[in-house]
């Protein structure tokens, strides 16, 4: 009753921000990402019969917050195999936790990917996706590798509410710096931060009236390989939301100093003709998009840019897998 699996952070191109169904999970829009290569989660599941408390170590330490939303998507398992046992579960990320890095999107698609083997379900990628949505709505996408598109969906029970992989990551092999601008964990999480900004956002409707064009301009640009056009859609995406959330009440602003000029040395980059674009999630660090012919220039010029602390640099790697579980 023990498995372990690996699952990486994917970031978003076409933004997800909103949910039409908090309990659920499911979105007001539909959005497209790119799964992460070198960053990554690694979670050990094992389901101990006659046990009933689970133990949760996330990086070697108990967190309690994080410990409550594992229960929680352990107990869909749970249910879903008809058995109340209890679970020890390890996980750990190479990379900081709760700042922007997706780490929820990697851990809850490896907590999924592994504890559905432990408990000897047969579960589809797909199937295991829309588990992972109810766990933390980006994670769905980290099940698939390279481009991936999560649906909207249109069912109440959110069942068709699920990630697809759009393109390999070998088929397009792009490069993605992340400029590590601070490792403070967010001030106000996605969750809280899109319940506000629905509740209080002037331009929450024309985000989701304009969402539909976007992603159909996204997965052109994908399957055409248009760099220059999914380099526009994806600062576009990205600039929207976060104008959304600047909007909310009190406004919503996960940018330091440091992002922004990030934001302004990627667009002066891309102006002298480097293939490159930003994109910025719910926190301060920047992800930029590049060929991988431009990949030096592109960390050469985030690393120099005052107040970022580190450039983390990946290709586009594969969805989650089985891993050997460690001694
Ligand atoms: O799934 P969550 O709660 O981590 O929210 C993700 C929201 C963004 O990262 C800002 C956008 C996205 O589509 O990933």
């Amino acid at each position: 009753m023990r498995a372990a699996s690996q699952a990486q952070p994917n970031i978003a191109l076409v933004k997800y921000w909103g949910k039409r169904d908090a309990a659920l999970n499911l979105p007001v829009v539909g959005s497209i990402s790119i799964t992460l290569e070198s960053l990554w989660t690694r979670t050990d599941v094992r389901f101990v019969p006659g046990h009933k408390e689970d133990r949760v170590s996330l990086n070697g330490r108990s967190d309690e917050a994080e410990g409550k939303r594992i229960k929680a998507c352990l107990n869909l398992l749970r249910e879903r195999a008809g058995v109340d046992y209890g679970a020890e579960v390890a996980s750990r990320n190479n990379f900081p936790t709760a700042a922007g890095l997706a780490s929820s999107a990697s851990g809850f698609a490896a907590l999924v990917h592994a504890g559905a083997r432990a408990l000897g379900l047969d579960l589809s990628l797909a199937e295991q996706s829309v588990l992972a949505r109810r766990c933390s709505g980006s994670a769905a996408r980290s099940l698939f590798g390279g481009y991936v598109e999560w649906a909207h969906g249109t069912l109440a029970d959110g069942t068709d509410s699920v990630a697809r992989p759009l393109l390999d990551a070998e088929a397009w092999p792009l490069r993605v710096a992340v400029a590590i601008t601070s490792t403070a964990a967010k001030q106000v999480g996605s969750t809280e931060g899109m319940r506000r900004t629905a509740e209080t956002s002037p331009y929450q409707s024309a985000w989701i009236d304009t969402q539909e064009t976007d992603l159909g301009v996204a997965r052109d640009a994908i399957r055409e390989r248009d760099f220059d056009a999914l380099a526009r859609i994806a600062e576009y995406s990205c600039l929207k939301m976060h104008a959304l959330a600047l909007a909310a009440q009190p406004g919503l602003l996960y940018w330091n100093g440091a992002t922004v000029e990030c934001m302004h040395r990627v667009r002066a980059l891309r102006q002298q003709g480097v293939p490159v674009f930003f994109t910025v999630d719910a926190g301060p660090q920047v992800k930029a998009v590049c060929a991988p012919s431009a990949i030096e220039q592109v960390k050469a010029a985030l690393r120099d840019v005052a107040g970022v602390l580190d450039v983390l640099d990946t290709a586009l790697g594969e969805g989650a897998r089985a891993i050997v579980p460690e001694a």
